[in-house]
């Protein structure tokens, strides 16, 4: 896929989602946001960055955590999304969160600039998400901490069946790599890759609970990944594949709801002057860093 297309498609398909997102997803993706912030452990006068930062729920938590001292920025590639954000913090009186609308592989943004980078959900959007991590590693001061969430193994998502069911609608790939950061050790991998010294990387089983077929529909439809090719369908596109969706999802029928079962994965990581001198190649040290972290228990971030 084009990686100018797959943009645009981001971009103006989460610019369609953003109004229903929070009312979707906000629950569900507790977990993952909890288990990151917990992780990264931002503390009072901290300078965060939150790539890909959504409707700004997760810098919200962490404008609170750095404090009036500290600040936070969140970057996104969607102008509705931002402009959420903005609302968001300014509904809560928070003055110290600001965010623009940026392309997560081309962050303008200057050297070093932040102790903090958080991604949650972002990175499997992006033509290039190594190119966004390599950004991630030069904006993140020396010895500072990075966290990032992808969705984990396929497999292991119960939501995963959309993708293809969409994609046979459509003439291009909706995202076509969506889950390789999801396999086993590949994000860690891109971090080491990125110039990060991984510290641990742990996979989170969980549950996304859906209160009916509509908001199980919407979530995966309208306010998720492929709001862009669903605003283009017709009527008789749209209801073949909320069949089909709905047929997919089936296993997972709880009462009127769903629980559909979900992974993350988690990386927690920094960057020190080796790691940084290893950002031009693959480091060896970098890579057998995460291959260990890989292999750390998993019980840390587990629900
Ligand atoms: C599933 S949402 C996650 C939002 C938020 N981080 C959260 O946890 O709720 C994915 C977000 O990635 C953003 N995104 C996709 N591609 C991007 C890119 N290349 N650069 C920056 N943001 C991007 C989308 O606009 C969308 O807001």
């Amino acid at each position: 896929v084009d990686a100018r297309l797959q943009r645009r498609v981001q971009r103006y398909g989460w610019d369609l989602a953003a109004a229903d997102y929070d009312r979707l997803w906000q629950e569900p993706l507790g977990p993952a946001r909890t288990a990151l912030a917990a992780g990264v452990a931002a503390r009072g006068g901290e300078r965060v960055l939150d790539v890909a930062c959504g409707t700004g729920r997760l810098a919200l938590d962490l404008a609170h955590a750095v404090g009036p001292g500290g600040n936070v920025v969140g970057v996104d590639l969607s102008a509705a999304m931002v402009d959420a954000a903005r609302r968001r913090v300014a509904a809560h009186g928070i003055g110290n969160a600001v965010f623009e609308r940026m392309d997560a592989e081309a962050l303008a943004l200057p050297d070093a600039s932040f102790d903090v980078v958080v991604c949650a959900l972002g990175l499997m959007y992006m033509p290039d998400p190594r190119q966004a991590l390599r950004e991630m590693a030069r904006v993140l001061r020396t010895g500072g901490r990075i966290a990032v969430v992808v969705w984990g193994d396929r497999r292991r998502v119960g939501w995963s069946p959309l993708l293809p069911i969409v994609e046979a609608e459509v003439t291009s790939d909706v995202c076509p790599l969506f889950f390789a950061l999801g396999n086993e050790g590949a994000l860690g991998l891109a971090c080491a890759a990125a110039g990060f010294v991984v510290v641990e990387q742990h996979r989170t089983a969980t549950s996304l609970a859906f209160a009916c077929d509509d908001d199980a529909c919407d979530a995966a439809l309208v306010g998720g990944p492929v709001a862009l090719a669903w605003s283009r369908f017709d009527a008789a596109t749209r209801t073949r594949v909320r069949e089909r969706y709905l047929e997919a999802i089936a296993p997972w029928r709880a009462r009127r709801g769903y629980r559909v079962p979900g992974e993350f994965v988690l990386a927690l990581a920094t960057r020190d002057d080796a790691s940084a001198a290893a950002c031009a190649g693959t480091s060896t040290a970098a890579t057998a860093a995460a291959t260990n972290a890989q292999t750390a228990p998993a019980a840390k971030a587990s629900r």
